[in-house]
């Protein structure tokens, strides 16, 4: 076990968004670690979090059931925990164009009540934001760096990147230890995948497992680069512990690329069966894709030691083993 893990024994941690795929994956680390370990989560059916995700730690965390829009629950909630996780988001970029509002209301004015409630009843507290790739828009240069132009292509885009600078705003004015990771692609046991709301790869995952072709959109070749969650679980933790980190924002990022039919190809070889399709890309999909993707983790590496250790084919073999066993919890 690495040595600052050990600096989260006996902390007190609140999670926003524990009980989804990312969230809960750092519980369990947490606990293993002797973290007392705080999720909050809304439990919202079309969102990822799913109670079977706490199975083996459901009596070693606290679980409470609230919704992070509500002001006074985070008031609260954020008293007396030295680090905030703060995980909890409306992640799918198609809702946000059919429901504005909603992504508004949570991505990014509920952000900055939890920095209110932290402003006023903790200002001691550690946070790590999880923000997204998807605010660089469609690249205009790979790999994609840190210093990239934000041009979003859709509201979920927008309000992660007002959610994500609130966090370095408080940062800088008041003092509150906060910084911001831009996860890309994220994959791993937990993750929702009766439908594409999270990713595409989630229902890809489910379709292969049920004997279904996977749809692939367009002709396949936009390429991605993918982090296995133990791998993003390791990248919070180590921006937690570091005074480095305070009002940085870094890209997570991979040392592989795959463009999606290869990745399709990848499943089916690892599942050893299924079948992929290429089908025309849906126009409301299309018309906030953002093409090719991957981008550059060397900020992070540089400044904090991170760097991917979970290859593409292990991580996928380790998901796919994980339906296999679960998959009447998840779909
Ligand atoms: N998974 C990825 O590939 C990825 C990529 C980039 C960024 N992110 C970010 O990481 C964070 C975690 O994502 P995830 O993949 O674990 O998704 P997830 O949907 O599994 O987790 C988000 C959790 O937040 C909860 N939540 C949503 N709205 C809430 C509210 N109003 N109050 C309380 N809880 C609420 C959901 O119930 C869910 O459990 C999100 O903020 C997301 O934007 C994820």
């Amino acid at each position: 076990m690495p040595s600052y893990h050990n600096a989260f024994a006996d902390t007190h941690i609140l999670i926003t968004g524990g009980l989804g795929f990312i969230g809960s994956n750092l519980a369990h680390h947490l606990i293993k670690y002797g973290a007392h370990v705080t999720l909050v989560d809304s439990l919202i059916p079309e969102y990822g979090g799913n109670l079977h995700n706490v199975r083996g730690i459901e009596n070693q965390v606290t679980i409470n059931i609230a919704d992070v829009r509500d002001e006074y629950s985070m008031d609260y909630l954020v008293q007396g925990k030295d680090y905030l996780f703060n995980l909890a988001g409306q992640t799918s970029h198609l809702d946000s164009m059919h429901n504005p509002y909603t992504d508004l209301e949570i991505n990014c004015r509920a952000q900055l009540s939890i920095l209110e409630a932290c402003r006023k009843h903790n200002n001691r507290i550690k946070i790590v934001y999880a923000s997204t790739r998807q605010i660089y828009g469609k690249p205009d240069y790979f790999p994609v760096d840190e210093r990239h132009l934000l041009h979003p292509v859709d509201v979920n885009g927008i309000n992660k990147m007002a959610g994500e600078w609130y966090h370095i705003v408080y940062n800088n004015v008041y003092g509150i230890r906060a910084c911001a990771l831009r996860l890309t692609n994220t994959y791993g046991p937990r993750m929702r995948v009766k439908d594409a709301r999270q990713t595409f790869l989630g229902i890809w995952i489910k379709l292969v497992l049920t004997g279904e072709p996977i749809k692939v959109f367009g002709d396949g070749l936009q390429i991605r680069d993918f982090t296995y969650v133990d791998d993003c679980v390791e990248a919070m933790l180590l921006a937690a512990g570091s005074y480095q980190a305070d009002g940085q924002i870094f890209n997570l990022g991979s040392d592989e690329t795959i463009n999606l039919r290869d990745l399709a190809q990848l499943l089916v070889d690892i599942h050893q069966g299924g079948t992929f399709e290429t089908v025309p890309f849906p126009p409301d999909r299309k018309a906030i894709d953002i093409g090719d993707y991957y981008g550059d983790y060397r900020l992070i590496q540089g400044r904090l030691g991170w760097r991917p250790g979970v290859s593409l084919h292990e991580g996928l073999r380790r998901t796919l083993d994980f339906y296999r066993q679960y998959h009447t919890f998840y779909w």
